[in-house]
């Protein structure tokens, strides 16, 4: 009798050994990616239990259903054990990482003091939102102005009365610190076409004394629409929306007033805690002003509005001294 070239008790041998080196070398595997590495060597396509099934062809068949059996366990088993190795060296991963990144929540944290928006800012913050919420952009200019954007743009010549109540910081090069937000009106309208729905935030000067009112250094914002067909109606409507969304339904009352800038003008007084008090001026935009701007005055008109944040702070906030505003105290700052 020939004897096979593969026989039956070969192939068993060849996959008892390799169970054993299979489940050894799981065992001992570091990494997942070794691990991988092993379920491929083993159990992959080109394995090596992929190799001993190849040559099952060779066996007599009556033997093959005894080598598929113990092929079968000897995958499942190899399996098994790949499977528990994967979930013991996942687990440790993770408390590894647990361990390198343990978070002491017991440990007394670094106290950061808490800041917040001075009353200042918040005001200026609400007028603003108020204002865009109206469909009006914000724009800037400088602190430092021209004689010509902060008055004669603003139809106030140099020997005008008017200048008188609005004394400002003379710089050597004949500039100046400007005294209201109403120079904007003009630097907007110059690179600017009508239709305008402009607001101006900023700080002002003036050579006042300072009392428990007067400030040399204030805010005020300032508020201008142009188009064709405006009129006094549109800006007390605007006006009115305003003073609502900011005191509530309050009386109002426009009093007759002069502006060179705006003809006719106003002030704007509500009453509130029982008295009359004055919170803007206001009028309809001078013609002589669009002109300045190369407007021309038969097709547009506009209203202009100018009020002063640190009055409305105060109002608001029932702050009886401008200079709280400025003084850096916590104890009066932490309130708001
Ligand atoms: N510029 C004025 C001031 O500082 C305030 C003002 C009044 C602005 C009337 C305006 C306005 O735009 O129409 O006293």
């Amino acid at each position: 009798m020939t004897s096979p070239v593969i026989d039956l008790a070969a192939l068993e041998k060849q996959l008892n050994d390799l169970q054993g080196t299979a489940i050894a070398s799981i065992t001992a595997a570091q990494s997942l990616e070794e691990l991988e590495q092993f379920r491929i060597g083993y159990l992959g396509k080109k394995g090596q239990l992929s190799a001993i099934l190849g040559a099952m062809g060779k066996l007599p068949p009556a033997d093959r259903p005894r080598l598929g059996a113990l092929a079968n366990i000897l995958k499942d088993e190899v399996q098994a054990s790949l499977e528990q190795k994967k979930v013991a060296l996942q687990t440790a991963q993770i408390e590894a990482q647990l361990a390198a990144e343990t978070l002491d929540v017991t440990m007394p944290g670094c106290y950061r003091p808490q800041g917040r928006i001075h009353p200042l800012n918040a005001t200026m913050d609400r007028i603003i939102d108020i204002f865009i919420g109206l469909g009006y952009i914000v724009d800037e200019g400088p602190e430092m102005e021209t004689d010509y954007y902060n008055f004669q743009a603003l139809n106030t010549p140099e020997d005008h009365p008017a200048r008188d109540m609005q004394d400002t910081f003379y710089l050597p090069d004949g500039n100046l610190l400007r005294t209201h937000t109403s120079s904007i009106q003009i630097r907007h309208m110059e690179l600017n076409d009508p239709p305008i729905r402009l607001i101006a935030p900023g700080r002002c000067f003036r050579r006042d004394t300072e009392d428990a009112t007067h400030a040399a250094v204030f805010h005020q914002l300032e508020i201008l629409a142009v188009d064709e067909g405006l009129t006094f109606t549109d800006l007390k409507g605007t006006v009115k929306s305003f003073l609502m969304e900011i005191f509530g339904d309050v009386p109002i009352r426009f009093r007759a007033s002069y502006f060179p800038f705006t003809e006719p003008s106003a002030e704007v007084d509500v009453e509130w805690n029982g008295r009359w008090l004055e919170v803007m001026g206001c009028g309809m935009v001078d013609p002589n002003v669009l002109k300045n701007v190369g407007y021309d005055p038969e097709i547009y008109s506009g209203f202009a509005a100018g009020l002063g944040i640190e009055r409305f702070t105060m109002v608001l906030h029932q702050i009886d001294d401008i200079r709280r505003l400025y003084s850096s105290d916590l104890r009066f700052l932490h309130q708001f």
